[in-house]
């Protein structure tokens, strides 16, 4: 992505995040929570345990989600990454606690299930509150990931009956928002045709545009089959290719085996296979993220001039709204309006000179 590109991205990041910390503070009637939601973010979809929380590891290059059998992820996990300068070290930070940075990612895995406990306590119990966590690397795209509770069919031992409706309500909720990207993950060792996350995909996305179909542990299939017909494309068509994954198994987790080792052993596992290695060099999680990103980058691109207007409109209201409330009223978000406001001239100023540099013919 070119460097302005990349600020511009960087800088509605930001600005989302410090409407999301003034919460309902910035009123529904500005322009402010339609610009939250114009810069497209991608939803992990999926039955409980095919390997959601594992794909969206392996696209951000890091250990730090809790993953495993049953479910494990019980509120909705709003990921942002954001691309850092050369030689800073990786960090990450939650929304709840703003003063802190984590260092040690697996502290982070930690927190984020104490945070969901916090909630929900111990229990089998989900929570549409979502946690809010940025991880800022250079090994990054700016990108904001959201890891969601799986589909299930029935309730578990701790569960209401309610439960199943309530995932799919919640889950219907982040997929149905036009900007949203679809990473709909089906366990290839499970009938395509029974897949959970082709079927709400396909009901919000019916043309299939916005939707990156997924076919994870391809180890598991049982010998003497395999899964051509749907990486393929002829089992279920959509407009971008099929990706197969091996992430690590449940033993693997076990014993630790790291990010690295687990990229190796999947392209080990490609390269070697009679059956898909034909198609090796467009599978694995490195290239689903090379794919997601791309798309992601035109599709900003084609979003720019619209986020750019509704910049200006903020500037405008959140002028505004300052002038309104005087000084004295409610200090803290009078400074959040203050710092959403320097950001919306910030990328107004940048969104100007790239436009000049692209009538200029200049390349930046
Ligand atoms: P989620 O519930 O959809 O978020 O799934 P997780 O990422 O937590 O994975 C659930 C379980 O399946 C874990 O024990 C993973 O180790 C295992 N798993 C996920 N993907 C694969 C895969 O591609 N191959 C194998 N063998 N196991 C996998
Ligand atoms: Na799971
Ligand atoms: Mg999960």
């Amino acid at each position: 992505m070119g460097g302005t590109m990349e600020s511009l991205i960087s800088l509605v990041n930001r600005i989302q995040r410090a409407c999301t910390v003034l919460g309902d503070y910035a009123a529904a009637d500005t322009a402010l929570p339609t610009l939250w939601e114009s810069l497209p973010s991608v939803i992990v979809v999926g039955g409980q345990s095919s390997g959601k929380s594992s794909v969206l590891e392996s696209i951000v290059g890091r250990d730090f989600l809790p993953r495993g059998s049953g479910i494990v992820t019980r509120r909705p996990l709003v990921l942002q990454l954001q691309k850092t300068d050369l030689g800073l070290q990786d960090y990450a930070e939650f929304l709840h606690m703003p003063n802190k940075r984590f260092t040690d990612f697996s502290m982070v895995r930690k927190e984020i299930q104490d945070e969901t406990d916090r909630l929900t306590g111990k229990s089998k119990q989900i929570s549409p509150v979502p946690i809010h966590l940025s991880i800022y690397s250079q090994n990054v795209v700016n990108l904001t990931l959201i890891d969601l509770p799986g589909l299930t069919k029935v309730a578990v031992e701790g569960q209401p009956e309610s439960v199943v409706r309530d995932i799919e309500n919640m889950v219907r909720s982040y997929v149905e928002k036009p900007n949203c990207i679809i990473l709909a993950i089906t366990p290839a060792n499970q009938d395509i045709a029974t897949s959970d996350a082709i079927k709400l995909a396909r009901e919000v996305d019916p043309t299939g545009e916005r939707t990156f179909g997924v076919l994870t542990k391809l180890d598991l299939m049982d010998k003497g089959t395999n899964a051509l017909e749907v990486l393929e494309g002829r089992a279920y068509r959509l407009q971008h290719p099929w990706v197969g994954i091996v992430n690590r198994s449940q033993s693997d987790i076990n014993k630790n085996v790291d990010m690295i080792a687990a990229r190796w052993r999947e392209h080990e596992f490609f390269a070697r296979s009679t059956d898909y290695a034909h198609l090796s060099s467009k599978m694995g999680s490195e290239y689903l993220a090379k794919i997601l990103s791309e798309y992601l980058e035109s599709v900003i691109k084609a979003r720019i001039p619209g986020i750019s207007s509704l910049i200006n409109r903020s500037i405008d209201e959140l002028e505004a709204e300052l002038n309104h409330l005087g000084r004295p009223v409610a200090i803290d978000a009078g400074a959040q309006l203050y710092a959403i406001l320097e950001l919306c001239r910030i990328f107004d100023r940048i969104f100007k000179e790239h436009l000049d540099g692209g009538r200029s013919g200049g390349d930046r």
